[in-house]
């Protein structure tokens, strides 16, 4: 797929974390979150006694602690590591950001701090920019590293494009989630308090808002509000550069204000603004350049995408031509292919099959039968039940099909999906004689949506069944002809 650059594995090793809390929901929460990753392996304590006996037995890579706790405090558990332990980075979680305890917690070795009520998302953020930070480090003296400070930061820099990396290259294929990710990791990565996207049409020259978080006093939803902000955007679709704008250029702006473009192969798809509203805190050259990294990412990510949706709905309407002339030569067929999509679909809800499942079967439906394109009038269109010979010809256009979709890579399920929809629970379909749970599953579900929409429709040598009968019939077959649990599914919808 184009210019996708190549992704290391996350890190060398599997990483081990403790978490410290007395409070069993917010270790649960915690935990929960930190195991919807394979690359963690986790401990936990409820207490400091606790998770320094863990740390007899075991060195951890990142702990993450509560800093009120009975008994030991999470400061004194904090001393205790680093007695232990100078690799280990830990991360406290404090209930109140302006306290003492928290710049001492960060003078006496924490890596960082959370606030409470704390977004798990940001703290998933700091565990993997901290678990990085010190791996590249390791081989090295790390702590010397670190507390030199200039390598740190270098070290950060390199976290966050690594995080940068692999967070776009995760994104999944649906464009209004890959925007919003966009801005949620701006937002983290220069800990900002507003981003916008606004998309660029380009015709009238407008902007129109994509995504928008934090923006309280909708600055952003009614940009057009705000002249100033206008003459910024314009700027950067002129320049097709990012900006960086601090009060006393802008006061009306913004505080500080990063503006950066969203380019596609050279034209402005739009812009990605984000800002701080408070006074006291400005954005710098570095945080401009982490925009940056993040923006040229997405572009070359979306670009990616928009090309592969081209690719894709370009093949797809050549298929579908193909189906429809199938469908012309054979009017009793018309439509055929669209109903059975419609109730594959449904009952592909009703089992709760996911998302990309649901996708491939509405593909698959609208393509099942598209090997008929090579059977001849004659047999296709024949007033009469075929003979045993013509039968057989017939019977060819599962594979057919799976011939016509084998050169489209992009469509390697839907492809089974197709070939197997004419195989049976017994093992006496065709063309492979496979059975049971052998068939792909989509396919069984196909079968029985192809079958009910046949009996249910006139063909060339019959007419319609009613429902009724044609829902008899399928159970006469459950188990024989059909999945017996894919039959239940559809008795229940209708
Ligand atoms: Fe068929």
């Amino acid at each position: 797929m184009g210019n996708k650059a190549p992704v290391e594995e996350k890190y060398k090793t599997r990483k081990k974390i403790l978490v410290v809390d007395d409070y069993l929901p917010t270790r649960r929460l915690i935990i929960d979150a930190l195991n919807q990753s394979s690359h963690y392996e986790i401990a936990e304590a409820e207490n400091g006694m606790d998770a320094i006996g863990l740390f007899d037995k075991s060195n951890y890579d990142l702990v993450i602690s509560d800093i009120m706790m009975p008994g030991m405090s999470g400061m004194d558990l904090l001393h205790r590591i680093r007695e232990k332990n100078h690799s280990t980075a830990v991360i406290m979680i404090t209930g109140n950001p302006a306290t003492d305890l928290t710049v001492s917690a960060i003078k006496k070795g924490a890596v960082d701090f959370i606030t409470k009520p704390f977004d798990i998302d940001d703290l998933l953020y700091k565990v993997d920019i901290h678990l990085r930070q010190r791996e590249m480090l390791s081989g090295e003296n790390a702590d010397a590293i670190l507390e030199k400070g200039r390598l740190s930061d270098q070290t950060a820099d390199l976290s966050k494009q690594g995080y940068i990396y692999d967070s776009i290259e995760d994104s999944p294929l649906d464009n209004d989630i890959i925007f919003q990710k966009i801005a949620e990791l701006a937002l983290k990565l220069v800990d900002g308090e507003v981003c916008s996207i606004l998309l660029f049409d380009e015709q009238d020259n407008e902007f129109r808002p994509k995504v928008v978080r934090g923006d309280t006093d909708g600055v952003y939803q009614n940009y057009t509000s705000n002249p100033a902000l206008k003459i910024v955007f314009n700027e950067v679709i002129e320049r097709k550069e990012a900006i960086i704008i601090n009060s006393n250029e802008h006061p009306e702006v913004s505080p500080s204000l990063i503006c950066a473009p969203l380019m596609i192969r050279n034209s402005i798809l739009g812009i990605l603004s984000i800002r701080k509203k408070r006074n006291r805190e400005v954005f710098n050259k570095k945080d401009l350049h982490h925009i940056l990294s993040l923006t040229k990412r997405a572009s070359l990510n979306l670009e990616n995408k928009i090309l592969y949706e081209s690719l894709y709905s370009n093949i797809m309407d050549t298929l579908k031509s193909l189906i429809s002339s199938v469908e012309a030569r054979d009017h009793y067929t018309e439509q055929h292919c669209q109903r059975v999509t419609e109730l594959s679909v449904k009952i592909a809800i009703g089992m709760q099959c996911s998302a990309s499942d649901i996708e491939s079967l509405k593909i698959a439906g609208i393509l099942h039968d598209v090997g008929k394109i090579a059977i001849p009038d004659s047999i296709l269109l024949k007033p009469d039940v075929l003979t045993q010979e013509e039968y057989l010809i017939i019977k060819n256009h599962p594979t057919i099909g799976e011939n016509i979709l084998k050169p489209l890579i992009l469509l390697d399920k839907e492809r089974v999906i197709v070939q197997c929809h004419h195989e049976r629970w017994d093992g006496k379909g065709y063309p492979l004689g496979i059975s049971g749970n052998d068939i792909p599953f989509l396919a069984r579900i196909l079968s029985v949506a192809d079958s009910f929409d046949a009996m249910t429709n006139d063909r060339p040598y019959r007419p319609a069944s009613p429902v009724e009968e044609a829902v008899q019939e399928l159970i006469k077959n459950k188990n024989t002809q059909f999945d017996p649990d894919v039959v239940d599914a559809l008795i229940k919808i209708i």
